[in-house]
């Protein structure tokens, strides 16, 4: 196990209600908040007015920034960054899914910063102050209303690029798993397939000591496929809900990343697919995670065989461990297809165009690779894509 210091900061309110405390709990921080959110879902649910109530209530004024897109653009964090210098704002309040949240921590670390906030997506500055966030979870997916993350994308080029730092943990996050209740199938599954990405890219790691978290991640993961599958027939069921909401913040605070260290090769891969396809991210990544698992499951069998024994329940297939630790994969994939969600690049009508353009963009953490539970080159990248056609 590796040595590690695991911080979450982020004050978590869950359960039905507990939006009607946002004004209270933002008032902690700020009298006047930029009320930052996305194309109008909040409206529709009548969300937007309770919030607006609360901060009311509680004599916090607000000035608002709606449009944030689904993969949210830099434009948009500009505008934030301005409106905040502008009005004298330090607290921004997020609500909305992951793409509002990071949207809103990019103006946050933004707004004290001289230069151009694109800076720390290339890895140009490092980020030292940040204006505090709240969220109001409406979409359990991205993890980031907990998270160490911020990604969004630049329109010129079509770049889209992370910025991990502790300053992006929002300070609280208001967790309803009744705002959950209107997201449409294919949004919940996306979702879905997120949060088990996250977990997913901690569990494939090369660390051998580690079984606890092995064993959490395990049991999330089960879990989460169990309520999915409940949630895709009744979507207001309030506990299968609450049980997905809940396992999608633990998937990225970093609590199942303890001890090891993570791989993250498919989100970079499919961060590419996303900017340039601007594909749902969770979609992307149930055609992408088992491309990269036919990839790399050979030289990583154990690995793969306790996933599949432990998570899929395949037996165990002693003289051919290499089938047990594919049936997994197969079983994993049907499952991706069972909540609706494409799992080739053809389900989501894309060919081989782009997957020159895609290899030569991605992003290569490690200088000329990406991963650490196996290491890509630009090569491998490229066959991963075309494993995924
Ligand atoms: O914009 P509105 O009208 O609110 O509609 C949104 C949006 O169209 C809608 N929605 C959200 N809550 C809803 C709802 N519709 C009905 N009922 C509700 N309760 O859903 C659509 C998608 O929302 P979005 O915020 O884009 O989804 P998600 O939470 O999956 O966020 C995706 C973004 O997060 C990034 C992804 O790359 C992508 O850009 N990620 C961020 C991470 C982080 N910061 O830690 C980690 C992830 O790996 C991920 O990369
Ligand atoms: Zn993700």
């Amino acid at each position: 196990m590796q040595n590690f210091e695991f911080l979450s900061p982020t004050k978590i309110i869950f359960g039905k209600g507990t939006e009607e405390k946002v004004g209270a709990e933002t008032k902690k921080y700020s009298d006047k908040v930029l009320l930052h959110y996305g194309g109008g879902s909040i409206k529709k649910s009548g969300l937007y007015d309770r919030i607006v109530k609360s901060l009311k209530d509680a004599g916090v004024e607000y000035i608002e920034l709606p449009g944030v897109l689904p993969n949210p653009r830099l434009g948009l964090v500009n505008e934030g960054i301005k409106l905040c210098r502008e009005n004298g704002i330090k607290f921004i309040l997020a609500v909305g899914g992951g793409s509002v949240i990071d949207s809103s921590k990019a103006i946050a670390v933004g707004v004290p910063y001289p230069g151009d906030v694109w800076d720390f997506f290339t890895g140009a500055a490092v980020a030292k102050e940040a204006l505090p966030v709240g969220v109001v979870l409406t979409f359990p997916a991205a993890g980031s209303e907990a998270s160490k993350s911020c990604v969004i994308t630049k329109e010129e080029g079509l770049l889209k690029r992370g910025h991990n730092t502790q300053l992006n943990r929002p300070v609280f996050a208001i967790m309803n798993p009744e705002l959950s209740f209107t997201l449409p199938p294919y949004q919940t599954a996306a979702g879905v397939v997120d949060i088990m990405a996250h977990m997913m890219e901690r569990y494939f790691t090369n660390e051998t000591y580690v079984d606890y978290t092995d064993r959490l991640t395990e049991a999330a993961l089960k879990s989460v496929i169990d309520n999915a599958r409940i949630v895709m027939k009744e979507p207001e069921n309030y506990n299968a809900r609450a049980e997905i909401m809940w396992a999608g913040t633990i998937a990225h605070n970093d609590f199942l990343e303890t001890g090891r260290i993570p791989d993250f090769a498919s989100h970079n891969i499919e961060h590419e697919l996303s900017a340039k396809y601007d594909m749902t991210h969770g979609a992307g990544l149930a055609i992408i995670f088992p491309a990269w698992m036919k990839y790399v499951y050979k030289g990583k069998l154990n690995k793969f065989v306790q996933f599949a024994t432990r998570v899929w329940n395949v037996d165990m297939n002693y003289d051919e461990p290499e089938r047990t630790a594919l049936e997994g994969i197969r079983r994993m994939e049907e499952f991706f297809k069972e909540i609706g969600l494409p799992v080739r690049l053809k389900d989501a009508d894309i060919g081989e165009d782009g997957i020159a353009e895609m290899t030569e963009k991605c992003k290569l953490p490690n200088g000329d690779t990406l991963g650490n539970f196996v290491r890509l080159n630009r090569k491998d990248i490229e066959n991963v894509f075309r494993l995924a056609l």
